[in-house]
């Protein structure tokens, strides 16, 4: 089935092949957003693992620095816990970006660091043993976000202010009552809490479509420029030879002389067809020659013959009249054309005249090519005279014709 079937070449490999690159190029685009999504995801992995790293590491130090200078905590030191100091800093850090990053536990002292649902689900899958660290893309729309949680779990260290409250400092006990307070008596191992990262999705989807549109870009342009490169090429190559080719036959078809013909610059499919039109404008001219020759030599025959020659049709239509046979009958050749054969022959013949030409010779059409034939014919001026008459009959696929070959004969 032929694409486009009204338009011309040119526009229409054009289309097929920006059409093509157009199911290409949305493909590309829409597998280049989902790698990048899956780039933004992993990167915002790595981030948050590195905020929660940073977030331990500075806890870890501050209470290693404590310990090695001998810091005794008092209300008025508070600020010093060291995972008090990482949670603010955490929080500043935040106040910087979009970003949010907390601490949380479900025994929290402070009640800024309670968990939200999906927090406390994460800390009760994280009890439950199913890993240190949880990530999932949660909310809808605007709301989208990339959250990120990482357990903290209860080394020795941490048992100094939530394990027993005996072991406590002074400060601690006196701040967090070990009466009311919940964030005492965690076993070893136990997860205290974990670190809360939360990055809005629409900030990484907007990174994602600048990635992607840079990308379609490049994409695009590198497509239009092969769309373009590709019409040249036909257009040079295909296209303008056939033009000229069939500029060519048309002068042919429009002169009907085989005189034309095209260079031929190259040897690829196309040099080739214009070297096989070439070889038939040639053959066709040397036909065209040998026709009007013969045509030529058939011409001089009939005309120089002494015996009148009338070709008709199986209708009597005459399609040819000699010169002989005009000066028999006193018809010129022109007024001859498209008479009937009927009509030169005597009334008197009833056969003839009665049923017709055609029916006449579709009867007595064998017996008459058997032998010389007497007829008495009739001139233009009405007068008769006596004829001999050999008939032959011409038989293709397509036509039938007869011709006669007529002598006149003095009465006896
Ligand atoms: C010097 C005492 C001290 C030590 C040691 C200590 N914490 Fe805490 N922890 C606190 C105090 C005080 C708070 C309340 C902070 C606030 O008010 O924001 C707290 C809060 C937390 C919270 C936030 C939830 C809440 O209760 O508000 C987590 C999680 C936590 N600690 C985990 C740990 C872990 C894990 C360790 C061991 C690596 C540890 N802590 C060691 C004193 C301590």
């Amino acid at each position: 089935m032929p694409v486009f079937p009204r338009l011309r070449l040119q526009p229409r490999t054009n289309l097929v092949v920006a059409a093509t690159l157009l199911v290409f190029f949305l493909l590309t685009v829409w597998l280049d957003y989902r790698q990048q999504e899956r780039f933004i995801l992993e990167e915002s992995i790595e981030k948050a693992r590195l905020i929660a790293f940073q977030t331990i590491r500075t806890r870890d130090y501050l209470s290693a620095q404590l310990q090695a200078g001998n810091v005794t905590l008092d209300s008025d030191r508070v600020g010093l816990i060291p995972v008090l100091a990482s949670n603010r800093i955490g929080v500043q850090v935040a106040g910087d970006t979009d970003y949010q990053i907390r601490q949380v536990s479900d025994r929290y002292r402070n009640p800024a660091n309670a968990p939200d649902p999906f927090e406390q689900r994460t800390l009760q899958q994280f009890r439950r043993g199913a890993g240190d660290e949880y990530y999932q893309i949660t909310g809808a729309d605007a709301a989208r976000s990339f959250r990120y949680l990482q357990a903290f779990r209860a080394d020795q260290s941490c048992l100094e202010c939530h394990g027993d409250p005996a072991d406590a400092p002074q400060v601690i006990q006196e701040l967090y009552p070990p009466e009311t307070d919940r964030a005492y008596h965690y076993p070893l191992g136990e997860v205290i809490g974990a670190i809360s990262i939360q990055i809005p999705m629409d900030r990484l989807q907007r990174q994602v479509l600048a990635r992607v549109r840079n990308d379609a870009l490049t994409t695009g342009g590198i497509y239009l420029a092969l769309i373009f490169c590709l019409s040249l090429l036909t257009r040079a190559t295909v296209l303008h030879p056939l033009a000229l080719l069939g500029a060519a036959i048309g002068r042919i078809n429009r002169s009907g002389t085989f005189v034309e013909k095209l260079p031929v610059e190259r040897d690829d499919e196309i040099g080739e067809l214009i070297e096989g039109f070439n070889g038939m404008v040639e053959s066709l001219a040397d036909k065209q020659k040998e026709l009007t020759e013969s045509e030529a030599r058939f011409r001089i025959l009939t005309e120089t013959a002494r015996d009148g020659i009338i070709s008709f049709l199986p209708d009597g239509k005459i399609i040819l009249f000699n010169q002989a046979a005009s000066r028999l009958f006193g018809y010129s050749k022109m007024e001859s054309l498209g008479m009937s054969i009927a009509e030169l022959i005597h009334p008197d013949n009833r056969d003839l005249h009665e049923i017709g030409a055609e029916a006449y010779f579709r009867q007595h059409g064998q017996q008459l090519l058997k032998e010389l034939q007497r007829f008495v014919g009739r001139r233009r001026d009405g007068s008769s005279f006596s004829l001999e008459v050999s008939l032959s009959r011409v038989e293709t696929d397509e036509y039938s014709f007869y011709t006669a070959i007529m002598r006149k004969v003095d009465q006896e």
